[in-house]
């Protein structure tokens, strides 16, 4: 596995040798993990199914599970799905950015059924990270590309979380530091002119609801696990490996503390360790720190993690979204 680090804040990284290595290795199949303001994705060529058929062999996806796929512009993204003025709308609020739309596929497109897992819809989004923009520019074609950790495991914000779980399987990382957002995007399926939020994510369900100027339903875990799975298949997902217990105002002995806002709960002395989402309460803040915290505590050894209450408007209800869904039951 090669390894790129690229510095986002020059434009110097553009003309690098090696973006050229990343597109060809693309070109021809390969998989190159790529930073985008949410999370790292594993990507691949999403018209190339047996590049794709590798995604989810590397990830170890029990399922075909569809993959959203990455395109450089709006323009781009018209040539895959349909969009009608809800879409418009939403795209031209949003895009670049942390929202993927679930769209009417275009017959024409020519992402391959796997990636797609044989729908007639598509997903499709506009990431503000420029690295996965570039790279779809340059190949010409949109990017299939899920969060680049083993599934069920939680999400990879930094390079080094991806090499922990993929290495093997990669044909390059490329390295851009930390992720702005830190998590996934918001996935909304606007069809028959209405909009329904699948997945709540790194766009706020207020930001949406201003646009669109209605109202969107509760997500249900049967609409945020998606279509094609079997319903509550995936509600154990983002698991560590220590139990999480949520809600805590009270530390029990043995238990490591992932702390939110400036109080404390009880016995906050017992923790076997500390980490702060936010001191301040800021779920911006909150939200990019949530998977390295867990990654970071659950490397502790720990039985136990337990999290204090986090507020659920705002970025709070993804990541509320992801505590519930790292604690749980395992299957
Ligand atoms: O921020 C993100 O969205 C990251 C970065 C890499 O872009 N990607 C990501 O992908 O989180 P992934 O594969 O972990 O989650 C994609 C979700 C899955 O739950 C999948 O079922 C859903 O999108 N999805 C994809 N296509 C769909 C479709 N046509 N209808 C409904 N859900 C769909
Ligand atoms: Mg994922």
């Amino acid at each position: 596995m090669e390894r790129w680090t690229i510095d986002l804040s020059t434009e110097a990284w553009r003309s690098d040798p090696a973006a050229k290595r990343a597109v060809d290795m693309l070109r021809s199949g390969d998989l190159v993990a790529i930073p985008t303001e949410t999370v790292y994705g594993l990507a691949a060529d999403a018209t190339n199914a047996l590049a794709c058929a590798r995604i989810f062999e590397a990830k170890g996806r029990p399922q075909f599970n569809p993959l959203i796929c990455h395109v450089e512009s709006v323009e781009a993204a018209r040539l895959h799905g349909r969009f009608d003025n809800t879409a418009n709308k939403l795209a031209a609020a949003f895009w670049p950015g942390p929202l993927t739309l679930v769209l009417p596929k275009r017959a024409e497109s020519p992402i391959c059924d796997l990636a797609i897992a044989g729908l007639p819809s598509v997903a499709l989004r506009v990431p503000s990270g420029p690295v996965m923009r570039l790279m779809a520019q340059r190949i010409g074609r949109p990017l299939a590309a899920p969060s680049a950790n083993i599934s069920g495991r939680i999400s990879p914000t930094q390079a080094e979380d991806v090499i922990a779980d993929l290495a093997s399987d990669l044909g390059l990382v490329i390295d851009a530091g930390a992720c702005a957002v830190g998590l996934e995007s918001t996935i909304v399926a606007v069809s028959g002119g209405r909009a329904r939020l699948l997945r709540p994510g790194g766009i706020e369900r207020e930001e949406l609801e201003t646009v669109l100027g209605y109202r969107l339903d509760p997500v249900t875990s049967e609409a945020s696990d998606t279509v094609p799975e079997a319903p509550g298949m995936l509600s154990s997902h983002y698991a560590p490996r220590a139990g999480v217990r949520l809600n805590a105002t009270s530390v029990n002995p043995g238990e490591a503390l992932l702390a939110f806002g400036p109080i404390g709960p009880d016995h906050a002395d017992r923790a076997t360790k500390t980490i702060s989402l936010s001191a301040t309460g800021d779920l911006r803040e909150a939200a990019a720190r949530l998977f390295t915290a867990l990654r970071e505590l659950d490397q502790t050894g720990c039985a136990s993690i337990c999290v204090q209450p986090i507020p659920a408007t705002g970025l709070g209800e993804a990541i509320n979204d992801r505590l519930r869904r790292a604690a749980a039951p395992r299957a």
